[in-house]
């Protein structure tokens, strides 16, 4: 039931803190040795093999995984390719030896996903070459669904049952699914080192409070701000490195819920077209945190702002981020886990929007929680 909350999506955005520290006592409890320093249900040996990683997912599950893809190649240095589950099915690549292939799905039921996942375990199974084996892991919060009974190596996301549809709180599950995944694969590839390591997992266990704090403030601050856009007809949205799923995770909220147009964007990619549609109507939203593209995403920020785009920005609050119209502040913390307190603002932003419209949140127009057919 809804409780208080005038709409299950806010609620579920609320409930993110307890997802958070659901998954932390299950899967990163303190006590466990730096080789292995993740609680996942299969052999450690499990990870050895595996040379290079595909993932295959839709919608706010390809966001995630888009993150995690950042975590595998970044942190653990393992090569690691994000698939449309719609496009994979009719175009993969040419097959690749000792590939671990990801399937992400909230609902395990996704049909593109499903058959995408169904194509790739045939045609290896059909290689005799032990090198082109299929190995298959899911990604989901319905552990009882086509996807669990298809693929034998299943990580439940835990995040409880999810009624709007739109993905909040198993969105920040699956993220950090694949922090889990990034962690264990730098250990036992030894990318990282012990300290690196534990740091993250560190700042990880420190992620439920955080996330208390900046719902409850951005909550206030994104529904006021929310009726500056009650005209709005454009928003895009900057992201760089890390942070560039969260811009497209964002658009994707935005225009499922409140049908306003929406894009995501590289940031660093605006000046090579998209630049054109900016003027005094366009709302231009960008995460702009600290770490190696921090300064790059301002002068992006600097840009839009010179094109008289009302300028909305989410970092930290420090003198370079005065450029922006509204900043929606976060902490400063470490690039990595920052897309895990981006989103926050992200999701709060585009649920006032809606709300304030008065919109039908949980249930959008043309939508529906899973999507069973191709
Ligand atoms: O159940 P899945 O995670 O496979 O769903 C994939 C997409 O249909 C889903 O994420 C969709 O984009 C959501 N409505 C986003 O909020």
């Amino acid at each position: 039931e809804k409780g208080n909350f005038r709409h299950f999506m806010l609620k579920e955005i609320f409930e993110q803190p307890a997802t958070a520290d659901l998954w932390i006592s299950r899967y990163l409890p303190d006590d466990l040795p730096v080789e292995a320093p993740v609680a996942l249900p299969f052999d450690n040996s499990f990870f050895d093999p595996i040379e290079e990683i595909q993932i295959l997912a839709c919608g706010t599950s390809r966001h995630a995984a888009m993150v995690g893809a950042y975590l595998l190649e970044q942190f653990a240095g393992i090569p690691t390719t994000v698939f449309f589950a719609s496009e994979f099915r009719y175009a993969a690549p040419p097959l690749a030896p000792n590939t671990l292939t990801i399937g992400v799905t909230q609902s395990g039921e996704t049909a593109d996903t499903l058959s995408a996942l169904a194509m790739e375990h045939e045609r290896r199974s059909a290689c005799n070459d032990i090198a082109f084996a299929s190995r298959q892991l899911g990604v989901t919060n319905m552990v009882e669904s086509s996807l669990a009974r298809q693929v034998s190596n299943i990580l439940d996301i835990g995040a409880g049952l999810e009624v709007g549809v739109a993905a909040t709180k198993t969105f920040l599950g699956q993220l950090l699914t694949f922090y889990g995944l990034a962690i264990m694969f730098a250990a036992r590839r030894k990318a990282r080192s012990a300290n690196e390591i534990l740091d993250l997992c560190n700042q990880l266990r420190s992620l439920p409070k955080q996330l208390r704090n900046l719902i409850e403030t951005h909550n206030e601050l994104t529904e006021k701000l929310s009726h500056q856009f009650s005209e709005t007809k454009d928003v895009i949205f900057l992201g760089r490195g890390i942070n560039y799923p969260i811009a497209l995770e964002a658009a994707l909220k935005l225009k499922e819920i409140s049908y306003i147009h929406a894009e995501g964007y590289p940031a660093g990619e605006m000046k090579h077209g998209p630049i054109a549609l900016l003027d005094k109507k366009v709302a231009v939203v960008s995460i702009a945190t600290k770490g190696i593209v921090f300064e790059k995403a301002l002068s992006n920020a600097q840009e839009a702002k010179a094109r008289d785009a009302c300028l909305i920005g989410i970092g930290p609050k420090v003198p370079e981020t005065d450029i922006f119209d509204h900043l929606l502040p976060i902490p400063q913390v470490s690039e990595w886990i920052s897309p895990l307190l981006t989103i926050i603002p992200m999701q709060l932003l585009s649920y006032h929007i809606a709300a304030h419209r008065g919109l039908d949140v949980d249930q959008p127009r043309n939508l529906a929680k899973s999507v069973t057919v191709e």
